[in-house]
């Protein structure tokens, strides 16, 4: 009898989980007819580094060539910002590509990737495809429970994925808390620290990650050019880890993965610190009135270290998420994520944020006047 190439499919590849992107903003304008904005995806309001743009386009003009399949200049740059040697350093498209390559050198039917619940759903993901069984640590008030975490290790633990601040919790743990989970973490397995928001906590303790990585070379760390430096689109990330992992990790991507242009926008981007300063500033700004304001309405946020707020609503959170919807304001129910009663905002511009703040206020007064949620 003749298989279907759907049966020659490994089951825990059909198994996999499809990962749900936020909502296109130029799908809920065309569906609804009116003017939204996206409070989703966690991007950056303040659109992307000047700097990495004009770099961008001088490097268009060179895009009848490859790239440089190698990224050089930029590891080299990079190598240099974080005094580690060039080929300590991965780059990606986007970190997205690093949290899967990670796993594929390293894990293999019967070692175990471990990592949290409630945290980024690819890192799951990443562990399952490559063939590792998961292993997921209850949160404790939001946050990761590391101590848990390191009593869940055994010998088969190959990788760990962290994130850290965490989405979408927005939490983070500090460098002592860190250090002592590290302290239980045997040589032979890896600790993928994803530190994607890293530029948006505002805890004074957050582990000097580049520090402990040159003391201990079983750490990945994870950084992208997505959120601070506004180019989301453009796909790119790096990550600095040991050497022999770099090496095996260039020998699976694809040749050619970041694009040249995307390799000059992060160069430029990476000397735009006006712009970097700006972006953060910002969003201390505005996630503090987001905070105030939900607050005002009744719900409840999380303390957030991040560009985005996790915010508490009850068993109504997914209502509330479609209904702000049909209001032109985008905002990510967590239902997916493992957290059917909470959603999360994204800090936008102040603009956005207001327009977030009406129809918040509309929607919940709305809600209150409905029979079943005044009867509880
Ligand atoms: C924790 C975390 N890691 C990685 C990423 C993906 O970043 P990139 O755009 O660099 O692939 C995200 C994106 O939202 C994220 O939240």
């Amino acid at each position: 009898m003749t298989r279907t190439i759907e049966e020659l499919i490994p089951e825990y590849i059909r198994g996999l989980p499809v990962y749900v992107p936020g909502k296109p903003i130029e799908e809920v304008e065309r569906e609804l007819k009116i003017h939204a904005v996206k409070l989703a995806s966690n991007e950056n309001p303040l659109g992307p580094s000047p700097k990495g743009m004009e770099a961008a386009r001088a490097a268009l003009n060179d895009a009848n060539r490859y790239p440089d399949g190698g990224t050089l200049w930029l590891r080299e740059k990079i190598a240099a910002l974080h005094e580690v040697s060039p080929d300590e350093i991965f780059i990606g498209l986007g970190s997205s590509e690093i949290i899967d390559l990670a796993s594929r050198v390293l894990l293999r039917p019967g070692t175990i990737g471990l990592t949290s619940k409630g945290t980024y759903p690819p890192f799951s993901t990443a562990i399952r495809a490559n063939g590792g069984a998961v292993e997921h640590v209850p949160m404790c008030a939001f946050a990761y429970d590391l101590p848990e975490m390191a009593h869940a290790m055994t010998s088969a633990t190959r990788i760990i994925y962290l994130a850290n601040p965490n989405n979408p919790t927005g939490t983070a743990f500090g460098a002592e808390e860190f250090e002592r989970f590290l302290s239980h973490v045997a040589s032979d397995t890896l600790v993928v620290l994803d530190e994607a928001y890293i530029h948006y906590a505002e805890r004074t303790d957050m582990p000097q990650s580049v520090e402990l990585f040159r003391l201990r070379r079983n750490l990945l760390i994870l950084r992208t050019f997505s959120k601070v430096y506004g180019m989301a689109g453009m796909r790119i990330g790096y990550g600095i880890g040991a050497a022999a992992l770099v090496a095996a990790m260039n020998k699976l991507r694809t040749p050619f993965n970041v694009s040249g242009v995307a390799q000059a926008a992060a160069r430029g981007a990476l000397d735009d610190h006006q712009h970097v300063k700006r972006c953060i500033e910002a969003n201390q700004v505005e996630r503090k009135r987001i905070v105030e304001e939900v607050a005002k309405l009744g719900l409840k946020p999380v303390k957030s270290e991040t560009n985005f707020v996790f915010v508490e609503a009850g068993p109504e959170a997914k209502g509330i998420s479609d209904d702000l919807l049909r209001e032109g304001v985008i905002v990510r129910p967590l239902g997916w994520m493992g957290f059917p009663e909470a959603i999360r905002i994204s800090v936008g511009a102040t603009e956005e944020n207001n327009k977030l703040f009406g129809a918040l206020g509309r929607v919940l007064a709305k809600r209150e006047g409905k029979p079943e949620l005044t009867a509880r």
